[in-house]
């Protein structure tokens, strides 16, 4: 099947042309944060859609049925997106308001600096991120044709992937982090310790939740059950745009896969520029290299 058409460069970093507009794009550094906004950030493949769905779970939880008729990306839209116009009338009758946005900190900061708005950064062990990348390319259309994993392997580590380097994108938002109202959270937070990686992002967000909405949260948020939901698992985007026959999105949700596709030297040359880049980091993060 075709791909679709070509990447968006904006201030150096590419996007896709599906998805982003050069208007989008500079529409996105304007926006206008309220001081009870909360902002997800992520780089891409690093559990965005789970953190959509518990966001918007833990706003809701007086209807958590009901809002899975709704997609993530409608609750929780990207405010860079094209289609973020279509969402704000929904996004604005409820409080807080909850965005997401894979941008770099250096296309927001100006911004969100005079807000009090929470961001919640959500980061994932970056070899992960890589395979889980590695395979949206294959059905995502709007991305570009990629080779062999080890052509996207040295791409992601090169940071010619779209929105850039991984390392750059963390470290940029961590290195801003006291500017804000910030909350890092990581997908191996939440896989190893559920319970309690909702809990601390609760307390951040000042949401007191009772135990047996908690259990339901938690429910609602599993891999179980949004893989099998239409609404949360992308299946009904149209195949010109994810081809499902190449895979699904929802693929594996598991942390440490990367062990299946790195080779020995592969893993070496990833820790040493690992090790370069996140060296000097105070921030401790709970993944394994190993
Ligand atoms: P894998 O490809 O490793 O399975 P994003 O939403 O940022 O694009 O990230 C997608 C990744 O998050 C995919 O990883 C997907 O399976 C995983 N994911 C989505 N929902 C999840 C959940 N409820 N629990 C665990 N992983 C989830």
């Amino acid at each position: 099947m075709a791909r679709l058409q070509v990447t968006e460069v904006f201030r150096g970093i590419s996007m896709p042309g599906q998805l982003h507009t050069q208007e989008s794009l500079h529409a996105a550094t304007n926006f206008q944060f309220q001081d009870t906004d909360v902002l997800l950030v992520t780089f891409p493949k690093s559990g965005t859609t789970w953190m959509q769905q518990i966001l918007s779970l833990i706003f809701n939880k007086e209807d958590l049925q009901n809002i899975q008729s709704i997609p993530t990306w409608a609750r929780v839209p990207w405010i860079e997106q094209i289609y973020l116009s279509n969402y704000l009338p929904q996004v604005e009758a409820s409080k807080p308001r909850l965005f997401t946005t894979h941008f770099p900190a250096k296309l927001l900061i100006h911004n969100l600096k005079n807000s009090k708005a929470r961001v919640v950064y959500l980061a994932r062990n970056p070899k992960d991120v890589l395979v889980s990348y590695y395979h949206f390319h294959k059905l995502a259309k709007f991305l570009p044709e990629i080779g062999s994993f080890d052509d996207f392997f040295d791409q992601f580590l090169e940071g010619k992937v779209n929105f850039g380097s991984w390392f750059n994108h963390i470290k940029e938002w961590l290195g801003v982090q006291q500017d804000l109202n910030f909350f890092l959270i990581t997908y191996e937070d939440l896989s190893q310790d559920p319970h309690g990686a909702v809990q601390s992002l609760c307390n951040f967000l000042d949401q007191q939740l009772e135990s047996k909405e908690l259990e339901n949260i938690l429910h609602y948020c599993s891999f179980s059950f949004m893989s099998q939901n239409e609404q949360l698992n992308y299946s009904l985007i149209p195949s010109e745009v994810l081809d499902h026959s190449m895979g699904k999105f929802m693929r594996k949700g598991v942390t440490r896969n990367w062990k299946e596709y790195f080779s020995p030297e592969q893993n070496a040359r990833f820790n040493n520029v690992y090790q370069a880049e996140m060296g000097d980091l105070a921030v401790k993060l709970p993944w394994s290299l190993d």
